[in-house]
């Protein structure tokens, strides 16, 4: 990784744990940071909704950054169940995942959707954390380039900069399956959005913004993935529920 992109490790708590669960892996977590000087990485974690105040709570003074796991496009309204990313603001949030995979799948969110939830998230303030991958079958058909260059052009937000923007590259068939990509595998496809990152952006903004990998990243292997030339961090879901771990591949980082 080249040296001015700060290392983001974010952790995707998904739809797990109950209240005591996420103050204490909060908790686990702001106790680590709080004993580091200057931490190499930024850490994130991203807890369901109703555990944000909690999680903020928990975690205020440490360092730890508080990010949620989707929002909506508008800042309020009649949208029964959804959230917004001014409130989310407004509950000490700093970033917001949007289009997970799972998102797009259970919710059929396209990336004209997920554009419009990074735009609402700059508007309000917040870093969008803007999710991109192939399925295996893209991949397997040779097309996983392609789909990620196409995902990536439909989904970044026109105002994006390596600020308030941050990449994820997490290839549908590694989340939650243990199959993580290999090295070559995940820096080929982080080289390539990198490339279309300078198509759209310029070299300058291009270079700075961070791409995150994501789909089983465990201690084991996170040193590795975490020291490819393009991948800036990771975004990490089952290994983030336990606070010995991730702080281990956060450890990895740094
Ligand atoms: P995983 O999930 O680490 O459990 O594979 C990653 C993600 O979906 O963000």
């Amino acid at each position: 990784m080249t040296a001015p992109r700060r290392p983001m490790i974010a952790g995707n708590w998904k739809m797990n744990g109950l209240k005591a669960d996420g103050r204490k892996l909060a908790s686990a977590l702001a106790r680590r940071m709080k004993k580091l000087k200057k931490p190499a990485f930024e850490m994130l974690v991203c807890p369901p909704f109703p555990l944000i105040g909690l999680a903020g709570e928990t975690i205020r003074g440490s360092g730890v950054k508080l990010g949620a796991q989707d929002c909506h496009s508008n800042a309020s309204g009649a949208h029964t169940g959804d959230v917004s990313p001014e409130l989310l603001k407004n509950m000490g949030c700093k970033y917001v995942i949007v289009g997970h995979s799972e998102r797009r799948t259970d919710h059929n969110e396209k990336d004209a959707d997920v554009k419009a939830k990074a735009e609402a998230a700059l508007r309000a303030g917040l870093g969008a954390i803007v999710c991109i991958g192939e399925t295996l079958k893209q991949r397997e058909a040779g097309r996983a380039m392609s789909v990620n260059r196409k995902q990536l052009q439909g989904s970044l937000p026109e105002a994006a900069n390596a600020k308030n923007t941050v990449i994820a590259y997490e290839p549908v068939w590694a989340i939650g399956t243990g199959k993580v990509a290999t090295p070559e595998q995940a820096q080929d496809v982080h080289a390539v959005i990198r490339k279309e990152l300078v198509n759209i952006l310029g070299e300058k903004e291009a270079a700075k913004m961070r791409i995150l990998y994501g789909g089983s990243m465990k201690p084991g292997n996170a040193k590795e993935l975490l020291a490819l030339p393009d991948v800036d961090g990771g975004l990490i879901g089952g290994a983030a529920l336990n606070a010995d771990d991730f702080w281990a591949i956060a450890e990895a980082a740094g």
